[in-house]
């Protein structure tokens, strides 16, 4: 079992430097999946109600014997934005998970048209207040609507998860974010998959330190001050994907490997995209 660092967020958690992507995972296969993880290190699992499988996350806690030591993530979907709705869908969240707090709670996506981003966080600070939310958080937002959200509710987000990779280093986020003591988590962190793992620049990197090209990207994460959450459905990748922190890259390999951007995976603008 690999043991994961962790970080301290701006409100005194205990923050893991690596996590657990939960997306597509689904049905007994699913809960498996999230049980190998956590037998194999992992303390930090997100999902979110639009994954529909908070059930199967909060199945594997249970079978796991150690609710204590995880920080079960999910997330406000559009369709909930708004006070009321924000409290009635953590409600429905925690009711779904079979667990008494969600440990960490996001708007998965701001909707900047719905414009109801401010009070949905006014919702969280609130549950975080009555014990049913530990951290309370965003993902995909700018450093506008983060702004936005410190100067209207007086509280700044634990953490901001968004698309991050080599080939999207988020860079100018990353320094508001460290201004501002937000932590930085990583979605897609693999790309993934894509070409990423086969990037010349990637294996060489990886090959000078002994390690596979997915270690030396999520190193690469780590060492940049961020969270990643790398999804693996197979127990033996969820190791290796775990097992990155007994190496560390040096500035100009870093400087390499964020040499490979050139944009979002997909159309995922923030100020555009928005998801229901
Ligand atoms: N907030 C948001 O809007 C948002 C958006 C997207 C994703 N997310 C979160 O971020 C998590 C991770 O992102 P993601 O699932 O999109 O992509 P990812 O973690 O970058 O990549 C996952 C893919 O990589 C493969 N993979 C994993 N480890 C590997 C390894 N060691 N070697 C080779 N292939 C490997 C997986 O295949 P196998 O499963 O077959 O091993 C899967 O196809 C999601 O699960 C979700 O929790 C959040």
């Amino acid at each position: 079992m690999v043991t994961i660092p962790t970080v301290t967020l701006n409100d005194g958690t205990a923050f893991p430097q690596l996590g657990f992507g939960t997306y597509k995972l689904q049905g007994e296969d699913g809960t498996q999946a999230i049980v190998s993880a956590i037998e194999g290190g992992y303390r930090l699992l997100d999902s979110a109600v639009n994954y529909e499988n908070e059930t199967e996350v909060g199945e594997a806690v249970r079978r796991s014997g150690i609710r204590d030591e995880l920080l079960v993530t999910t997330k406000v979907p559009g369709r909930d934005h708004g006070y009321d709705e924000t409290q009635r869908s953590a409600r429905a969240s925690l009711d779904r998970l079979g667990l008494d707090r969600i440990d960490l709670y996001l708007i998965h996506w701001p909707n900047p048209s719905v414009d109801r981003y401010v009070e949905t966080f006014r919702a969280m600070i609130d549950l975080q207040r009555d014990g049913l939310v530990g951290s309370v958080g965003v993902s995909n937002f700018t450093e506008a609507m983060l702004a936005r959200v410190i100067d209207e509710t007086g509280v700044t987000p634990a953490v901001n998860q968004v698309e991050m990779h080599p080939y999207f280093p988020q860079q100018a986020l990353r320094a508001f974010h460290a201004a501002h003591g937000i932590r930085t988590e990583s979605w897609s962190p693999l790309a993934r998959r894509s070409e990423l793992l086969t990037e010349q620049v990637v294996n060489d990197v990886a090959a000078a330190h002994g390690v596979t090209p997915t270690q030396a990207v999520l190193r690469w994460h780590t060492q940049l001050g961020s969270t990643p959450i790398p999804k693996s459905a197979t127990p033996a990748r969820q190791i290796e994907n775990a097992d990155v922190f007994g190496f560390t890259l040096t500035d100009d390999e870093i400087a390499a490997v964020s040499g490979l951007e050139r944009g979002r995976l997909w159309d995922g603008d923030p100020d555009t995209h928005e998801e229901m």
